[in-house]
């Protein structure tokens, strides 16, 4: 049966994981262009312990009047669509939505989104684990495009983090740049770096020719960098500044909805990783979070709204 409310999840006052609530909202309509989205299934990231704590409201990036949204990635299936959107109601769909200040999310029961934004999720691949690979594939994505093709008189990537979400995907994109790519992660981790092809050290030298730094080690991260050489982290609003002359940048994850296509593909044929660590009721986000900020979790929480 229809309603005309959804069940979300977001933060009025940030406090951290008990201060999420989850609250009913009216379903919007999708305009031309849009999509109305039954999300199946939200992976929980970092970044979304950050607006919960209020991170981001310190930063003065949050200017929400009563309520702030939370979730940036979503699976699910199109339940009602706009003007000029060739997704037909029933296609399974997964996408990231970006940007801190919103009052909506994706840890909900629906999402309005364009349908631009979205890409069609593969046969063989379930719509937990397509939820796990937008906001991180995408940001990989798009720190390989900042770092370009590897120079071949200096294509040596060490990649911080590399067991993490975005690390993991860097470590398998950035080869296919052209880089010789090392992997910096826990020594416990070595057999999933090695596993995507790359070397691993658990104590990385300076002296890299680049650094793409998932771990989000920033500063320490940037010493790692031969001199005139290149670093790329994860932090625009607090990268470190450019010295012995190294172009210093920040990536600005967005969606990109044919890309998303691509990356779903290589994780539905096995060639990029899918890494789901629990699957957790919605009613449960608070604990999902909790577990998350102890660190050492390998794959992703998948919050999902219907019980
Ligand atoms: N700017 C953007 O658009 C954007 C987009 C996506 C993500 N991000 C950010 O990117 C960062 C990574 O996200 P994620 O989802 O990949 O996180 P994640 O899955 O938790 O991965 C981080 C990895 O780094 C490891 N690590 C931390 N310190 C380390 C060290 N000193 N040596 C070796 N490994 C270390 C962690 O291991 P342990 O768990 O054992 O500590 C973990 O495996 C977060 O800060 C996130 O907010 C930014």
């Amino acid at each position: 049966m229809s309603t005309s409310t959804y069940r979300t999840a977001v933060v009025r006052i940030p406090a951290g994981p008990d201060s999420i609530e989850i609250i009913d909202v009216p379903i919007v309509e999708p305009g031309p262009g849009d999509v109305r989205v039954a999300i199946a299934a939200a992976a929980v990231n970092p970044v979304d312990l950050g607006v919960a704590g209020g991170v981001f409201h310190d930063m003065g990036l949050l200017h929400q009047p009563e309520w702030t949204g939370l979730g940036w990635d979503f699976a699910g299936t199109v339940v009602a669509a706009g003007q000029n959107v060739g997704l037909a109601v029933g296609t399974r769909v997964a996408g990231l939505v970006d940007g801190f200040d919103r009052d909506f999310g994706t840890y909900a029961e629906q999402l309005v989104v364009p349908a631009a934004d979205v890409a069609v999720v593969p046969d063989g691949l379930d719509l937990i684990a397509a939820s796990t690979v937008p906001l991180n594939g995408l940001a990989a994505a798009q720190i390989v495009d900042l770092l370009g093709d590897a120079p071949t008189d200096g294509n040596r990537l060490l990649v911080t983090g590399a067991a993490g979400a975005v690390g993991g995907y860097l470590v398998a994109l950035a080869q296919d740049r052209g880089w010789q790519v090392t992997g910096l992660a826990r020594p416990q981790d070595e057999q999933f770096v090695r596993g995507l092809g790359a070397d691993f050290t658990a104590q990385a030298e300076p002296g890299w020719d680049a650094v793409a730094d998932g771990a989000a080690m920033q500063e320490q991260a940037i010493g790692l960098v031969r001199d005139g050489g290149t670093f790329v982290g994860v932090r625009p609003n607090a990268g470190p500044a450019s010295d012995r002359g190294i172009t210093v940048a920040a990536v600005v994850a967005h969606p990109e909805g044919p890309r998303l296509r691509e990356l779903l593909d290589r994780t539905a044929s096995g060639e990029l990783p899918a890494r789901v660590h629990a699957v957790v009721p919605l009613d449960q986000v608070a604990d999902a979070h909790r577990a998350m900020a102890n660190g050492g979790v390998r794959g992703r929480y998948v919050l999902t709204p219907k019980a």
